[in-house]
């Protein structure tokens, strides 16, 4: 029997190891130089102007929408296949999340249900739109910043799934997910399943200085040393907004930098994964449609089977450890609670009854993957 194969792990080696015990040993545990240095690679990497790092992707959501100034009855646009923190940010604020359905291909939400909603309500009924990479595949922002611009909407990338990936825009340019190019704020995660693990952490990028300012002074309580109305002296500061403490610290941002490090190495090896996936199933199974013109991050793999509980249950005896990407945020308890039972979402509900994701991470060894397939297809043949 084969080890216990999961949909996704982290990659820790000696060298992350290293900085860590280094980090521990200096003078800084909480937020210190390493987050600085974290920050710059990062935004250096995608290409952004600015970055904040946070304790994690649901407060760099949260701290987004403040800074966006999102207020409570408000309205925001998002996708129901997501995980649910790219929804629930926009309730923190008390404002109403809006589900358009998604591309039953792609997944990512569906650019001409998101027109249809914005145009069957009055204007200036909505204030933003959040669309996701999902699975990583980096959605078109060209697009999305053309009817947000429209309609006079700010947009924030959830661009948890996809750090390294990039779209080809109508101009030929490589468009990297979070590099402030289309949207107005961008959100990494840096929880151990995703690309770049921290324990917990998170990433927020912006071209905007303002917003810059703003997400960096919510993210410590709101307080400053910039702009003051007054100075007291040295040790004088000010609380300008209420805001939270939502700050990484130096051990976590030390382990980002060289998992940073690998990621272009690890999104090799993903799409050799992808690759050696599709070539499997192409014609048998339906898998994510990935369009050429991107450099899909393949946070996931996600095929669909009409007998997708039997499939599971299956691989579980194999010890291979698939997953569900996502239950329909809008079907969640508290989502149906609070009045979405009635949501008309089919793409979404038909893409749920059937998707799985399948083991898809760097370490993963090619005898463990072709073990996968041969179950996969063993099971639908
Ligand atoms: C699409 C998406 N958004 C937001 C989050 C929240 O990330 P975190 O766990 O870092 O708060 C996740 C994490 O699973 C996610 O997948």
């Amino acid at each position: 029997m084969m080890n216990p194969i999961p949909y996704g792990r982290q990659h820790i080696d000696e060298n992350d190891i290293k900085e860590v015990v280094k980090a521990l040993t200096s003078d800084f545990l909480t937020q210190g130089p390493k987050v600085k240095e974290f920050e710059e690679k990062f935004a250096a990497y995608v290409g952004s102007k600015y970055a904040v790092a946070v304790t994690n992707a649901t407060a760099g959501l949260h701290l987004s929408v403040l800074a966006l100034g999102l207020n409570k009855g408000e309205r925001v646009i998002t996708t129901p296949i997501t995980f649910a923190a790219s929804a629930n940010c926009i309730r923190y604020t008390g404002a109403e999340v809006w589900f358009a359905d998604i591309d039953p291909d792609t997944y990512l939400l569906s650019i001409e249900s998101v027109k249809q909603l914005i145009e069957s309500k009055p204007k200036g009924f909505f204030k933003g739109i959040i669309p996701v990479d999902f699975a990583g595949l980096p959605i078109d922002l060209e697009s999305f910043r053309k009817l947000a611009d429209a309609h006079e909407l700010w947009l924030l990338e959830d661009a948890c799934h996809a750090p390294g990936g990039y779209f080809i825009d109508s101009s030929g340019k490589e468009q990297f997910c979070g590099n402030g190019e289309y949207a107005d704020v961008s959100v990494f995660s840096f929880h151990p399943v995703k690309h770049i693990a921290c324990g917990e952490g998170g990433m927020i990028t912006t071209n905007s200085e303002k917003l810059f300012q703003k997400l960096s002074r919510l993210r410590t309580h709101g307080i400053t040393k910039e702009n003051m109305k007054e100075n007291h002296g040295d040790w004088y500061y000010e609380m300008q907004d209420l805001g939270f403490n939502y700050r990484l610290t130096d051990i976590q941002s030390a382990l980002g930098i060289t998992q940073l490090e690998k990621n272009k190495k690890g999104l090799l090896v993903r799409n050799k994964i992808a690759k050696r996936y599709k070539e499997a199933f192409k014609g048998v199974i339906k898998f994510q449609d990935l369009p050429e013109n991107s450099y899909n991050a393949h946070h996931l793999f996600v095929i669909e089977v009409e007998d997708r509980k039997g499939l599971y249950t299956y691989l579980r005896e194999n010890n291979i450890f698939a997953q569900i990407h996502y239950i329909p945020v809008h079907t969640l308890p508290y989502y149906e609670k609070i009045g979405y039972k009635a949501a008309n979402l089919q793409n979404a509900e038909k893409y749920y009854s059937k998707c799985l994701s399948l083991p898809m991470f760097p370490s993963l060894l090619d005898e463990e993957q072709e073990f996968v397939i041969e179950k996969v297809i063993g099971f639908l043949t």
